[in-house]
C-alpha cells in the first residue's frame, strides 16, 4: 500500500483555538480521509508548539506554571479535534522528552558541522515584555505589544548559516516545480527574502527559560523555529532508538501551513533538512487566511470566532462544510455570520436536505422504506443522469487531487440540483417548470427509475454529507454565528 504522510502546523497553545486553526486541521483531515478512501496508507500529524516566551508569559498571567498551562492546552486541542471528527495518528508536543533530546542532538550536529555559529543578536528590546522586536515590528518606535519604550540591545546568540544553502535551495525550487503550492508563494519567497539577501537565522535566546537548552551551552535556549520545525521528523522517531515510522513515512507527502508561516516552511525548513542530508517534503501547501469583515481575527478587536459555538448550534458537518467551501486555498476567505447561514440554508438545507428528504419519502412511499437493490440503468433519463454524475465525480476527484477542496465542493451541488430536478419529474410530472420534452421522459420515469435514483445518490457519496438530514431545519436567525465578544446589535 502506498503511504501518505500529511502534517498540519503545530499550534501555539497560547489561547483558545479559533476557526483559523480549525480550518487548517479540517483541511488536512479531509485530504487524509480522501486519500484513505483511495487506498493510501495514511498518517496524519498535528500537535502543539509549547515553548517560548509567549507561552511562559501567558502561563504566568493564568497563575500557572508553563507545564501546567501547556498540559491543559494540549488537552483542549485534542478535545476540539475530537469534537470536529478529526482523526490524527499522532499528536506531537514539543515538550516531549524524546523531541527535546532529538532537537538538542540536531543542534550539536549543526554546531559541529559549522552550520551553527556563535554571534551577537541585536534588536529592539522591550523590558516589561522581555521581548526583542525588529525595527519593522515596532509601532511608532514603541513596543507593538505594550506601547512602551524599547531599547536597542545586544546579546550573545547562536546563528544558523542560511547563506551557505541559498543556492542549493534555489536550485531545488527550480528542479521541483511541484514543491510549493500555489506557485506564487515561491516567487514571493525569492523576491521578498532571498533576492534582498537572506539573513542568517538566530536560533537561540538567553532572555527566557521556557525552552530546550543547548546541551553544550545551557544558558542558551533554542529559539522556537528550530525546535518547532523539526517536530515533523522527531514525531516519527528521527534520531531516536526506534525510527521505523520515520523510515516508513519520511519524506512527507503533504505539509499544510498558513501564509503567516510560509517563510519558515519554504525557506528555513528545507534548509534545515538539507543540512541534515534529509529529503525534502514532496509538497508544501500554503493556504490563505479566514478574514473578518473588519480584517484579521484578533482578540484585541474582539472578532474571534471559535468553532465550538458554531458546532453546538449547527453541527460539526455544517461547520466543516462551511470552512472548506468558503476558503479557497490561494485566496483569503471571508467569514460572516450571513455567509455561514447562507451556506447552511441554501446548500445544505434547501439543496441537499430537500433531496434527501424527498428521496427518503419516495423510498418510503414506493419501497416500503427499504433501499432497493440497484439493477442496472432502467431508462434514458437514468442513463444521462448517471453519466453526468460520474463525470462530475471524476471532476471532484481531480480537484481534490490538486487540493482544491473549495472548488471540489462547488462542483458537487450540480448533480444534487440535477437530482432534485429529476425527482420533481418523478414526483410531480405535471408541474409547470417541467418543459414539454421532459414530460415525455416523465412518463417513462415511473417506478423503475426510483431505485436507481437512490442508488446513484448513494454511489456519488453525497449521502455522506446527508447525515444533515437529522438536522434539517430552517434557521431563522443567525445570532449564534456572531463572533464571540461582540454585541448582537452592532453587526
Ligand atoms: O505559527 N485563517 O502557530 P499558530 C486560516 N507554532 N488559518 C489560520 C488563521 C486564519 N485566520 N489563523 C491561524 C504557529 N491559522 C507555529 C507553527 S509549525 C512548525 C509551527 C492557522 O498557533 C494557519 O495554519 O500561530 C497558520 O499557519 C497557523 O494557524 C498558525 O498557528
Ligand atoms: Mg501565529
Amino acid at each position: 500500500m502506498e503511504k501518505f504522510y500529511i502534517t498540519t502546523p503545530i499550534y501555539y497553545p497560547s489561547g483558545k483555538f479559533h476557526i483559523g486553526t480549525a480550518y487548517t486541521t479540517t483541511l488536512a483531515d479531509t485530504i487524509r480521509r480522501y486519500k484513505k478512501l483511495r487506498g493510501f496508507d495514511t498518517f496524519m500529524l498535528t500537535g502543539t508548539d509549547e515553548h517560548g516566551q509567549k507561552i511562559e508569559t501567558v502561563a504566568k498571567e493564568h497563575g500557572k506554571t508553563p507545564k501546567e498551562h501547556v498540559d491543559e492546552m494540549a488537552q483542549m486541542a485534542k478535545d476540539l479535534w475530537n469534537l470536529m471528527n478529526i482523526k490524527y495518528d499522532y499528536f506531537i508536543r514539543t515538550t516531549e522528552p524524546r523531541h527535546e533530546k532529538a532537537v538538542q542532538d540536531i543542534f550539536e550536529y549543526f554546531l559541529q558541522k559549522g552550520d551553527i555559529y556563535k554571534g551577537e543578536y541585536e534588536g529592539w528590546y522591550c523590558m516589561p515584555c522581555e521581548t526583542y522586536f525588529t525595527e519593522t515590528q515596532l509601532v511608532d518606535g514603541k513596543c507593538p505589544d505594550c506601547g512602551r519604550d524599547v531599547r536597542l540591545m545586544k546579546e550573545e546568540a547562536y546563528f544558523f548559516n542560511m547563506k551557505k544553502y541559498v543556492d542549493k535551495l534555489l536550485k531545488y525550487y527550480d528542479e521541483h516545480p511541484d514543491f510549493i503550492q500555489p506557485e506564487y508563494r515561491k516567487t514571493e519567497m525569492i523576491n521578498n527574502f532571498i533576492k534582498p539577501g537572506l539573513e542568517d537565522l538566530c536560533v537561540t535566546r538567553t532572555t527566557f527559560d521556557w525552552g530546550i537548552k543547548v546541551k553544550s551551552d545551557p544558558k542558551h535556549v533554542i529559539y522556537v523555529w528550530l525546535d518547532a520545525l523539526t517536530n515533523y521528523v522527531t514525531a516519527l522517531g528521527y534520531k531516536q532508538e526506534d525510527d521505523s515510522l520515520y523510515r516508513k513515512l519520511w519524506p512527507a507527502d503533504l505539509q499544510i501551513v498558513g501564509k503567516d508561516i510560509a517563510r519558515f516552511h519554504l525557506i528555513y525548513w528545507p534548509i534545515f533538512l538539507m543540512a541534515l542530508d534529509l529529503p525534502l517534503p514532496k509538497k508544501i501547501l500554503v493556504h490563505n487566511f479566514i478574514m473578518m469583515k473588519d480584517g484579521k481575527m484578533s482578540k484585541s478587536k474582539g472578532n474571534v470566532v471559535y468553532p465550538e459555538k458554531l458546532i453546538s448550534r449547527y453541527g460539526v458537518d455544517a461547520t466543516r462544510y462551511f470552512l472548506l467551501r468558503e476558503m479557497q486555498t490561494s485566496q483569503d476567505g471571508l467569514y460572516t455570520p450571513e455567509s455561514f447561514i447562507e451556506r447552511y440554508n441554501s446548500d445544505l438545507c434547501n439543496d441537499l436536505g430537500n433531496l434527501v428528504n424527498r428521496t427518503v419519502s419516495m423510498v418510503n412511499k414506493y419501497f416500503e422504506g427499504n433501499v432497493p437493490e440497484y439493477n442496472g440503468t432502467p431508462n434514458e433519463v437514468d442513463k444521462e443522469f448517471e453519466e453526468f454524475t460520474n463525470s462530475q465525480i471524476k471532476k471532484v476527484e481531480k480537484l481534490i487531487d490538486k487540493y482544491e477542496i473549495a472548488d471540489a465542493l462547488k462542483s458537487i451541488p450540480t448533480p444534487v440540483e440535477e437530482a432534485v430536478v429529476e425527482e420533481q419529474i418523478v414526483e410531480e410530472p405535471k408541474v409547470e417548470q417541467v418543459v414539454a420534452a421532459e414530460q415525455q421522459y416523465a412518463n417513462e420515469t415511473t417506478f423503475e427509475a426510483k431505485p436507481s435514483l437512490w442508488q446513484r445518490i448513494k454511489n456519488s457519496k453525497i449521502v455522506r454529507a446527508v447525515k444533515a438530514i437529522t438536522r434539517i431545519r430552517i434557521v431563522l436567525d443567525y445570532s449564534d454565528a456572531l463572533p464571540e465578544g461582540r454585541g448582537e446589535n452592532n453587526q
